[in-house]
């Protein structure tokens, strides 16, 4: 029997291309609980309008009330939590935000379904999941020769964002030691793909690279990120629900390493071919050296051999193969970029790069 699950975040970017897969694997219901924030964005979820297995609810994660209610309704097996603030920038010019969301949220989150497994029978309490998704950035940042993070490697967030999502999964951790729920929580890398918000630097230097305006390159660009495409995180995703072992957590990554200027000089000599300047000129002339952001986390490398090893996940994509696909998708949905970039975001770019003089709205 298909079986019904709750996603918290879904109409965002990494849940939507997870809510997407799930319905088009044909894997059951998914009741879609998101807030709709800046970051939330329905037209994400435009193909699954009328699919009656997407049942779409508007409401946060801290709304215990409602939470019980969806709960009692829909009878989940499972619960993935996607839903947080997830911008680092933003949680630096306003943490509070992030506090409540990520920390607060995920609280009455866990109360909420703590309850609701409590009075499960006892073979839908053993099958139950409630698998919530993190970040590498708990783990704080690594100097150039240090080994990529494992699964055993101490919390150091460096950001209110990932302060915030370092407490969350804390209380996760702290639910299943204390009240058996049973829980599974994974760490991944920065994605990227189709759907990406463009406030996040791969589609934002896509969307200014094709609008004709500075390519903002925080410092000196050589941090580095480790890259994973979006649906190689949604198959990790899957694969822990399915196997992962209760109380566990597993680091999720591309073993693709990159500083942020090679990425960009990547995107640009991409644009330069696929839709070439009217002028001749290569779109790297637009990048733009600005001001570093606060606490800057130098790098970040995940070491994903637990769950190669134990779950037999990889991932499918090459950053070539992934870049390509995501370059190409943003040229073939500019309306979806012209949408999300309307209203409140150019406010926000205005505040987030005028105070490193740059004027990009
Ligand atoms: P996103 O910002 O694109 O989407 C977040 C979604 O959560 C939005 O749809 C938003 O409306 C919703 N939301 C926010 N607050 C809510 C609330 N209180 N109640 C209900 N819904 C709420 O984020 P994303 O990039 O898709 O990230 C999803 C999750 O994955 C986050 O938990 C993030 O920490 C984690 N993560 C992201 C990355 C990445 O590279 N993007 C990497 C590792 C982990
Ligand atoms: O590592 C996983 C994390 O990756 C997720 O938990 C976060 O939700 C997600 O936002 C992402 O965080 P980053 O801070 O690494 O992503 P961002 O795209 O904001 O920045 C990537 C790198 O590029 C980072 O070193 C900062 C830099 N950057 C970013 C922007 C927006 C620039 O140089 N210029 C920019 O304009």
């Amino acid at each position: 029997m298909k079986k019904t699950i709750i996603v918290t975040g879904g109409a965002g970017f990494i849940g939507a291309n997870f809510v997407l897969e799930w319905l088009k694997l044909g894997l059951g219901t998914v009741v879609n609980l998101d807030k709709l924030t800046y970051a939330g964005n329905l037209e994400n979820l435009v193909s699954v309008r009328h699919n009656p297995q997407h049942i779409f609810v508007h409401g946060d994660i801290g709304d215990q009330a409602l939470l019980t209610s969806l709960l009692q309704e829909h009878q989940p097996t499972a619960i993935v939590n996607f839903a947080a603030e997830s911008h680092v920038d933003r949680s630096i010019h306003g943490p509070e935000d992030f506090i409540q969301t990520n920390v607060v949220g995920t609280f009455h989150l866990l109360e909420a379904v703590r309850a609701y497994w409590a009075d499960l029978i006892e073979e839908d309490r053993q099958d139950f999941r409630f698998l919530h998704v993190s970040t590498d950035e708990v783990y704080g940042s690594l100097a150039k020769d240090d080994p990529a993070f494992t699964e055993t490697h101490s919390y150091a967030p460096n950001s209110p964002y990932s302060a915030s999502k370092a407490a969350s999964d804390h209380l996760v951790r702290a639910y299943h030691h204390t009240y058996g729920l049973p829980t599974l929580t994974t760490n991944c890398s920065n994605n990227y793909g189709p759907h990406h918000f463009p406030e996040k630097l791969i589609p934002l230097v896509i969307h200014n690279a094709l609008a004709g305006k500075d390519l903002p390159i925080y410092g000196t660009g050589q941090q580095i990120r480790d890259w994973l495409y979006v649906t190689d995180h949604c198959a990790a995703i899957r694969r822990v629900l399915e196997a992962g072992q209760i109380g566990e957590v597993y680091n999720v990554g591309g073993w693709n390493e990159m500083p942020n200027i090679e990425v960009v000089k990547t995107l640009c000599k991409m644009l330069d071919v696929k839709k070439p300047r009217a002028d001749g000129k290569s779109y790297a002339d637009q990048i733009a050296f600005v001001e570093d952001r606060l606490g800057h986390d130098q790098r970040y490398a995940i070491d994903a051999s637990k769950i190669a090893k134990q779950l037999g996940w990889k991932p499918k994509e090459t950053f070539e193969s992934g870049i390509e696909k995501t370059v190409n998708w943003y040229l073939e949905n500019q309306d979806w970029v012209s949408n999300v970039t309307s209203g409140e975001y150019r406010h926000w770019v205005q505040k987030q790069y005028a105070e490193r003089g740059e004027e990009l709205a």
